[in-house]
């Protein structure tokens, strides 16, 4: 049963492992990810950063190492066969980068359809064509309903790709790198058809890719470093002061559970931070200082104006109760050791 208050994908601190030949690849370590019912969603990383293995566990064709994964109340980790059966079919609708993982070449694109209409079972006898003639309008491709999928261009398969992944009316809609093959106009239209998708289905749409291009088209994309996600970027409209929308984007980085997070590349190797790091806890903010020895500790300061994009970050190794550093707050009794020394700069936003 759907727990009403879960989010309908959850992924937490989800692991991977694949071990061939006595190597061992963490393609996710420990990743974080929510994704609320009938929102869109782009997780969008390097190539390698671990987006497919991500998809394929969260369709249930491979399974997690150790984690959480919950899709619209199954739980990928413990179902099984049977259930995982069901999910693929009912649940969840795939898009794969090569369009022809995604059609049958000797089927025309209404009968690609009925078949993977047949294949869920999910609508019977004469609602099958009036339900084909459906998705084929809703994705702009109904003229093209009687071509084999070598008759199409790009653009016109992956459309045709998305209905077939929408003929078992899933709540849930994954798609990897399903622009890969189309150059920049095309990807841009087969993004906004898939937002169409999203807002008249209301299905929950989860793409991964490492076109940055994507972020155009969703209201929340996540970075994926390494086999975790480390920062978000949400967009919005504003109205500016002549009454005009303005498109606003932010960014913030991802903080799990036990409070680790990723600082960007540019921060550590700015503040050439390594190892371990200092921190301060400020009225509104945490500071962070380069934690090399013989480096006095950062003074207590008042509270400065919070600027850019990514707030001050605690290390990524969560610390434990040893080798926790100081934590002060305004009212903290000064340390001594601090002696005259100004904080130093940058180390707090
Ligand atoms: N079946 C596998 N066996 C061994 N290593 C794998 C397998 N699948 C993926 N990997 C490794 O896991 C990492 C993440 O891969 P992948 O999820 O395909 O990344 P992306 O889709 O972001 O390019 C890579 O280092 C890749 O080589
Ligand atoms: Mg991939």
């Amino acid at each position: 049963m759907t727990d009403l208050a879960e989010p309908h994908i959850l992924c937490v601190d989800l692991v991977r492992i694949f071990s061939a030949d006595g190597v061992e690849v963490q393609a996710l370590q420990g990743l974080n990810l929510r994704v609320e019912a009938a929102e869109m969603v782009a997780v969008v990383g390097a190539s390698g950063s671990g987006k497919s293995t991500l998809l394929t566990i969260l369709s249930g064709l491979d399974t997690a190492t150790a984690g959480v994964a919950r899709v619209a109340g199954h739980d990928l980790l413990t179902m099984g066969g049977r259930e995982r059966v069901g999910y693929q079919r009912r649940t969840v609708g795939f898009i794969w980068q090569q369009t022809s993982r995604n059609l049958l070449p000797y089927l025309t694109a209404a009968e690609n359809l009925a078949l993977a209409i047949n294949v869920a079972g999910t609508v019977k006898g004469g609602a099958r064509a009036a339900r084909i003639g459906e998705l084929l309008e809703l994705l702009e491709v109904a003229e093209f309903a009687d071509r084999r999928p070598g008759e199409l261009s790009g653009g016109q398969q992956q459309r045709v790709a998305i209905a077939v992944a929408l003929a078992n009316a899933p709540r849930v809609l994954l798609a990897d790198e399903p622009t890969g093959e189309l150059d920049e106009a095309t990807s841009a239209s087969v993004l906004e058809a898939m937002r169409r998708v999203n807002e008249e289905l209301g299905v929950t749409t989860l793409i991964v890719t490492h076109d940055p291009t994507v972020s155009e088209h969703v209201r929340r994309t996540v970075q994926i470093r390494d086999g975790r996600t480390s920062t978000e970027v949400l967009r919005s409209t504003r109205l500016d002061e002549h009454g005009a929308e303005q498109a606003v984007a932010e960014e913030f980085a991802v903080l799990d559970r036990v409070g680790r997070l990723q600082l960007p590349h540019d921060f550590v190797a700015s503040l050439e931070l390594r190892e371990r790091v200092r921190l301060a806890l400020e009225p509104d903010h945490v500071g962070v200082w380069p934690g090399h020895e013989g480096a006095p500790p950062p003074r207590p300061r008042e509270a400065a104006p919070a600027q850019g994009p990514v707030p001050s970050a605690t290390p990524s190794a969560a610390p434990s109760a040893d080798d926790a550093p100081r934590r002060r707050g305004r009212h903290a009794a000064p340390d001594p050791a601090a002696g005259d020394r100004p904080a130093p700069d940058g180390g707090a936003a």
